[in-house]
């Protein structure tokens, strides 16, 4: 059995903006599944939901600071959840890094790098609680600093980082390495300094004992300099400690035959009822309700790298076809407006909702026939797997998780039974409309449609495979 210290900034369900809470709230489940004694630590912010009773455990002294530290316990699971509680940093309303506005804490510097020093002093048992992780597996920028921290001290644990997503480095200006107190010795090109900037992904680059990222295609990808920024050299050096585990999904949370958000449950023995659920969806978002004609969809951040700008150029073309089109994201304002103008306009074919909604996601899941994912670059993406789990086809562009999750329908994968989707390659309007089209006439042969759904909702996207992965890579260390 391992001891492992699991740092994260968000985790479904106590607070979630993405992908990553999704993650961190069900690999520590599955860990722990695996008999693992797993400890997640997270700050605490105003916004959480805790469910369960919370006790306080002890108080630590950094920089001059006093940071309690709470404990709790993630839902439905054994895996304890240690909270980093100093209100002057966390207790605010907003999300874990931005303000109500949607503007980027300007402390954000401060407010992870205290999380980062107070979770090396439950990493080295200095917070007397008793527990010496055997590994510290931290993801993304917010726990960073943790493996560089950690790499000054005597014996310490083995340190795993996950990149979730190379575009978020944590750059920070080069004053804060004297406002966080960071030590000299980490202060240099081949360590914490990026272009005269501080960069709290290198600590995890730099200094992990191993790192991981999230799917097997984007492990290659950030090795160049199309999906690197800049770090594809220093991840080509580490090579040899780099690889690509692929995330597993919630299969309790996301099941079609037991979601308690969803009008109707259904398997894939009982496709037809899925109907009903398209109907739920055409009335929520005040569509014609008709079976008839292919409802697609898309839920998501509203950025760049979920390719928008492709879908905003296709959507006037798509209003001309026989379909209909439902949205609901939030994000850049640039994207929100183009996309509401068009709303407005084909009021009929399409209606979007711009905001955060989890029951609304899984209704649409279960509603929808089509699923939209032409992202740029995709770490992994979570949403095709939901998809294919709710025998939703996912439409998705041919990089990171989409390609290793996703099998394209042609003759030969639906004779061998493993056609679950659309896959298109180039990063273009045009090849999105294409795979549109594809979609369009695979769904007038309603046998072939129905065999893609058996198909794809036969997958096993559950977490027992990836998380025994983790777990074997922790035992090599
Ligand atoms: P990323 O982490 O890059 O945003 P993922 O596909 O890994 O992408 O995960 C996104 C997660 O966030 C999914 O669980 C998705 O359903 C959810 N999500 C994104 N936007 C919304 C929204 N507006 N409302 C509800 N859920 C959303
Ligand atoms: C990031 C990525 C997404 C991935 C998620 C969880 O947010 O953008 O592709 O699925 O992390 O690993």
């Amino acid at each position: 059995m391992k001891k492992i210290l699991f740092v994260t900034s968000e985790a479904h369900p106590l607070i979630k903006t993405g992908g990553l809470a999704d993650v961190c709230g069900s690999l520590p489940k599955a860990l722990s599944e695996l008999s693992q004694d797993i400890k997640l630590i997270l700050p605490r912010y105003q916004a959480l939901k805790i469910t369960e009773d919370i006790r306080f455990l002890c108080s630590v002294r950094v920089d001059n600071r006093n940071v309690n530290i709470l404990e709790t316990r993630l839902p439905d699971s054994q895996v304890t959840v240690l909270l980093v509680d100093y209100p002057t940093y966390f207790n605010f309303p907003g999300n874990p890094y931005v303000d109500e506005l949607g503007e980027p804490w300007l402390n954000n510097a401060e407010r992870f790098g205290l999380f980062c020093k107070i979770a090396v002093e439950v990493a080295m048992d200095r917070a007397h609680l008793n527990w010496q992780p055997d590994i510290v597996h931290c993801n993304d920028w917010q726990s960073g600093l943790v493996p560089a921290l950690l790499s000054l001290e005597y014996e310490p644990p083995k340190t795993v980082f996950t990149i979730h997503n190379m575009a978020y480095q944590g750059l920070f200006p080069k004053t804060a390495v004297y406002d966080l107190n960071i030590p000299g010795r980490l202060w240099h090109i081949a360590g914490l300094e990026f272009y005269d900037m501080l960069s709290f992904i290198k600590g995890g680059l730099v200094y992990a004992d191993f790192i991981t990222t999230v799917s097997p295609s984007y492990a290659l990808e950030i090795q160049t300099t199309e999906f690197g920024y800049g770090l594809e050299g220093l991840l080509a050096t580490r090579n040899a400690s780099l690889g690509g585990i692929i995330n597993g999904i919630d299969t309790e949370y996301w099941n079609p035959e037991t979601d308690t958000y969803i009008a109707q449950t259904y398997s894939a023995a009982t496709l037809n009822k899925k109907r009903l659920n398209k109907a739920d969806v055409q009335l929520k978002f005040g569509l014609p309700v008709n079976d008839k004609v292919p409802l697609f969809s898309l839920i998501g951040r509203l950025v760049e790298q979920k390719g928008i700008d492709l879908l905003v150029e296709c959507l006037p073309e798509m209003m001309t076809m026989n379909l209909q089109f439902v949205l609901l994201g939030s994000g850049d304002k640039v994207f929100e407006k183009q996309l509401q103008v068009l709303a407005d306009l084909y009021p009929e074919k399409m209606a979007i909702r711009l905001g955060y909604d989890e029951a609304l996601a899984h209704v649409i899941e279960a509603g929808a026939d089509v699923f939209l994912m032409p992202s740029k670059f995709e770490p992994c993406g979570l949403n095709q797997m939901y998809s294919q789990r709710y025998g939703t086809i996912p439409i998705v562009r041919k990089t990171g998780g989409l390609a290793d999750t996703v099998t394209d329908t042609l003759p030969e994968t639906l004779v061998i039974g493993s056609a679950s989707g659309l896959v298109f390659n180039e990063a273009s309007a045009g090849a999105l409309l294409e795979a549109i089209k594809r979609a369009l006439i695979l769904y007038s042969v309603p046998n072939i449609w129905k065999k893609m759904q058996v198909n794809a909702m036969s997958q096993d996207f559950s977490w027992q495979r990836s998380a025994e992965q983790y777990l074997a890579l922790y035992e090599n260390l």
